[in-house]
């Protein structure tokens, strides 16, 4: 693997090496062994064109675990406000001796598009509303360790899949995976090319829940919204949020996710998120166990990925 720029490009094995990858790194951190030395002498880029507060800094932990040298590069600021292309950024970056870039854009395909200028890995940390492999990964690895398995889980996202690039790389993951994925979502937030997706799609809530294993929760994305397509905050909330009340109709071992930032109130109630059948803050942590696995498995070479203390 050099590149990691779509869920849908990992086969069944490339996914379940990182998931496995990054067990054993989370064991590792287990016994309060917090850096190890694989990735010293690496420089890992971090390029975000988007605002991030959870992918980037967990992109920024993983590389510093893993020993390596981490460069933050935030357009807001830089030479992007007088006009530089992303290819000449990237490679304004590459002569600075990056070995990976992690990309966040709002252009869906700028990943792909840098993986043909760069020498070094491409790592897509969201690109437009096209993909975020390493949320489906941390998404999937958190579900692994709360359910202990993948193959069968009934896995509902629900709400604005119009717009999220999580959906899509989820779907993707967890159907090579063995997952069932039901997409949940009023009939215009869903994009038209969902037909192709390798999953169910309803546009009924309440009858899902009942049946499933993992309720997904999506940002409702109003910086993105059209107002003529989107029913009021209210209308939402009351036909696809998640309150006390659907919550109880969950049976007794699903749980609750969110990719995070959420909309408490709209489209998940602060009850149900901080409940303990939710693992929004886990993920949060497991993202950078999977972001240090994936940073490992591109970068790390024959260099075992545990084996001592930096
Ligand atoms: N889930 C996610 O991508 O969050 P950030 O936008 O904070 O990185």
């Amino acid at each position: 693997m050099r590149h990691l720029i779509s869920a849908g490009e990992l086969s069944r094995d490339d996914a379940l090496v990182i998931l496995d990858t990054a067990e054993e790194l989370a064991r590792v951190s287990d016994r309060s062994i917090k850096k190890l030395p694989t990735l010293r002498g690496r420089t890992v880029v971090n390029l975000f064109y988007e605002d991030s507060t959870r992918t980037r800094i967990s992109f920024e932990a993983a590389a510093k675990r893993l020993s390596a040298d981490v460069i933050n590069f935030s357009a807001k600021g830089s030479s992007v406000s007088k006009g530089e292309s992303l290819k000449d950024t990237a490679l304004t970056l590459e002569a600075m001796g990056a070995d990976a870039v992690v990309i966040r854009h709002g252009a869906s395909g700028a990943p792909h598009r840098l993986a043909t200028w760069v020498h070094g890995s491409v790592v897509n940390a969201g690109d437009g509303t096209h993909e975020h492999p390493t949320q489906a990964l941390l998404d999937a690895y958190s579900m692994r360790r709360r359910l202990g398995r993948l193959e069968g889980l009934k896995v509902a996202v629900v709400g604005d899949v119009l717009h999220s690039r999580v959906a899509r790389s989820n779907v993707l993951l967890l159907h090579t995976l063995g997952a069932e994925v039901t997409l949940v979502a009023p009939p215009t937030l869903l994009p038209v090319s969902v037909e192709t997706w390798p999953c169910q799609v309803s546009y009924d809530l309440d009858a899902v829940l009942p049946k499933s294993d993992v309720v997904m929760m999506l940002r409702v994305q109003l910086e993105r919204m059209n107002a003529s397509y989107f029913p009021s905050a209210r209308e939402y909330s009351r036909r696809y949020g998640l309150d006390r009340d659907r919550f109880a109709r969950l049976h007794d071992d699903a749980i609750v996710m969110h990719p995070g930032p959420m909309n408490r109130g709209m489209e998940i109630s602060a009850e149900v998120a901080d409940s303990p059948r939710s693992t929004i803050v886990e993920q949060v942590g497991n993202g950078v166990t999977v972001r240090m696995a994936v940073l490992y498995l591109l970068l790390g070479g024959s260099e075992p990925a545990i084996g001592g203390t930096a």
